[in-house]
């Protein structure tokens, strides 16, 4: 039995993570903070938003007065931390929003975790969830494990990496019962079109230029969304406290390759001539500082708590593809508005 703060729901990874909490633990209740930034969005928690065990609060993670009054109103027995400003590109220009969410936000809501909790750490879990990118940058060889030192090198990643270290100074200092996960990159239904994936999904479907930063030589490892909500909810309930676990498909693939599948795919669902979506790749200027190569060794994860991702990428890739041929409505309303704004000035050169 737990009642869960979980923040950042209405995210990509945090509405698959609350969808499957609210629909498999009816004895949960999940109380989802978010503040709805662009990226968050209540569409994406439609079809469970009237269930008995879940609630919605707009509010900011770096609130700690609203925090405390949460904590006091809702008697919290765990929290699970999504909430995150989460695009690299983005933390190249606004810096300090990401030191201002991911840093002050998770500090401020250990704070209120300690405070409520003062040290009756009896069925209580603090999850951070992480992201490898605070590993740094792989060369073409070599696998992040739990012991890889930090070395992260984007505003974002540093953000993510003091997080994580703040965490567990919380577990060092007043044994708060953290666990932290650190994931692959993920891809699948209601990923925000900023992000690659999504991104050329998007554009395809309206014929417009897939932008490949530098030589599309950039390898990351893709996991299905689902794949990464299933192994929190392992480590969730199975996970030692004070410990990390890497989360990741053993599925690298350079950006070009990967864009490539897509336009393969793509060609074919849309009924388009063979080859024709692979004429819109456009190389475009690289990103600042952009890391080279993510690869995650998920043996921990495996051996200890028996988690492996179920699907393989042609298949997951697919049923991503569908979901957003499917929901049109869905695409047309986030990629209106403020992303207008944002898309023209990210890629006007
Ligand atoms: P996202 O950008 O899709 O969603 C973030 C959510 O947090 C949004 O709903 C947003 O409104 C909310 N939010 C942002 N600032 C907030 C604040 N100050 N207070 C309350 N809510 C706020 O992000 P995502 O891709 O779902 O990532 C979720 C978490 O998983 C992040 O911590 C990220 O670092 C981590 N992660 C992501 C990936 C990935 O590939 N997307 C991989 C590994 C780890
Ligand atoms: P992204 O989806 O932003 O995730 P992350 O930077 O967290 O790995 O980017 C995935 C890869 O795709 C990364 O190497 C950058 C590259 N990329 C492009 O080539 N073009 C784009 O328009 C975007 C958004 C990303």
């Amino acid at each position: 039995m737990h009642t869960i703060l979980l923040t950042g729901g209405a995210g990509f990874i945090g509405s698959h993570l609350t969808r499957l909490f609210v629909r498999k633990y009816a004895n949960y209740k999940i109380v989802n903070l978010d503040k709805l930034t662009y990226a968050g969005n209540l569409e994406n928690l439609r079809d469970i938003e009237n269930e008995p065990n879940y609630q919605f609060i707009k509010g900011d993670i770096t609130d700690l007065e609203l925090l405390r009054k949460l904590f006091a109103e809702y008697k919290f027995t765990a929290v699970l931390h999504c909430a995150a400003e989460s695009h690299v590109d983005r933390s190249i220009t606004d810096p300090l929003a990401f030191i201002n969410t991911n840093v002050l936000g998770t500090a401020s809501l250990l704070q209120a975790a300690k405070e409520a909790w003062s040290g009756e750490f009896e069925n209580k879990i603090f999850y951070h969830i992480s992201t490898d990118e605070v590993y740094g940058s792989l060369g073409e060889t070599g696998f992040f494990t739990e012991e890889t030192a930090y070395d992260p090198r984007s505003p974002y990643s540093a953000s993510k990496a003091s997080s994580d270290h703040i965490v567990r100074a919380f577990y060092h200092t007043y044994k708060m019962p953290v666990k932290i996960s650190n994931c692959s990159n993920n891809y699948g239904p209601y990923h925000f079109p900023e992000k690659l994936i999504p991104l050329c999904i998007h554009n395809i479907i309206n014929n417009k230029p897939l932008p490949i930063y530098g030589k599309g030589e950039n390898v990351r490892d893709w996991l299905y969304v689902e794949d990464h909500v299933k192994a929190i909810d392992v480590v969730f309930h199975n996970g030692k406290i004070g410990e990390t676990y890497n989360i990741g498909g053993h599925n690298e693939w350079t950006n070009i390759s990967l864009v490539k599948e897509l336009c393969r795919q793509m060609d074919g669902k849309l009924g388009r001539e063979k080859g024709s979506s692979e004429k819109l790749i456009t190389y475009v200027t690289d990103r600042a500082g952009h890391d080279l190569r993510y690869a995650i060794d998920a043996t921990k994860l495996k051996d200890e708590l028996g988690w492996t991702p179920s699907l393989q990428f042609e298949e997951g890739i697919s049923k991503t593809i569908d979901w957003y041929l499917a929901n049109a409505e869905w695409l047309k309303h986030v990629t209106s508005g403020d992303y207008q704004k944002y898309y023209n000035s990210q890629y006007r050169s």
